[in-house]
């Protein structure tokens, strides 16, 4: 079982409902660690390079318009398959279809308004990170309670 990075972004409406603590809370409570994190406004040019695969999509324009429209929180967290592990823990793209006990199902019901951007692959995910971040930026520490969280086997 491999390590894995992902990229995670509190979109503009989480960070305007407050909800940077709790998500973040939600991360840690997992056992998941932060490697890396900044605030930043993400400008029309990086959502098209963030966003790539949906820019020919008829509603690229109005989700170019939301990621644009307050900062967001980026981070990467790190741990035992942290790709998947986040986009359950997140849960469906709808907040209306959202399972109870993810973020999404928990904070909200809206398809746009959905608060967390997780990484859908290994592959998004070192490409989403070298898009936020530079190697300089991530943290590569030793997590003391490590042996805690997961057997040998697992890590
Ligand atoms: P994200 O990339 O933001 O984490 O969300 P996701 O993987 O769950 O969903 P994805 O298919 O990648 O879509 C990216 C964002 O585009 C908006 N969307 N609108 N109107 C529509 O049909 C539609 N489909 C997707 C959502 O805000 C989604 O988070
Ligand atoms: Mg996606």
């Amino acid at each position: 079982m491999a390590s894995e990075k992902t990229l995670i972004l509190v979109k503009p409406d989480g960070v305007q409902r407050k909800l940077i603590g709790t998500i973040i809370g939600r991360i840690e409570n997992k056992g998941l660690s932060i490697v890396a994190m900044k605030m930043l406004t993400v400008t029309p040019e990086l959502s098209k390079q963030h966003y790539a695969e949906h820019v020919e999509k008829p509603f690229y324009p109005d989700l170019e318009g939301f990621i644009t429209s307050a900062p967001v929180v980026a981070l990467i967290v790190q741990g035992p398959e942290a790709v998947s592990v986040m986009r359950t823990l997140i849960g469906s793209t709808n907040g209306r279809e959202a399972a109870p006990g993810t973020i999404r199902g928990d904070y909200g019901c809206s398809r746009q308004m959905n608060m967390i951007h997780g990484s859908d692959s290994v592959e998004s995910a070192t490409r989403e990170i070298d898009i936020y971040f530079t190697a300089n930026e991530i943290c590569d520490y030793d997590v003391t309670l490590g042996s805690w969280m997961c057997a040998p086997d697992e890590l």
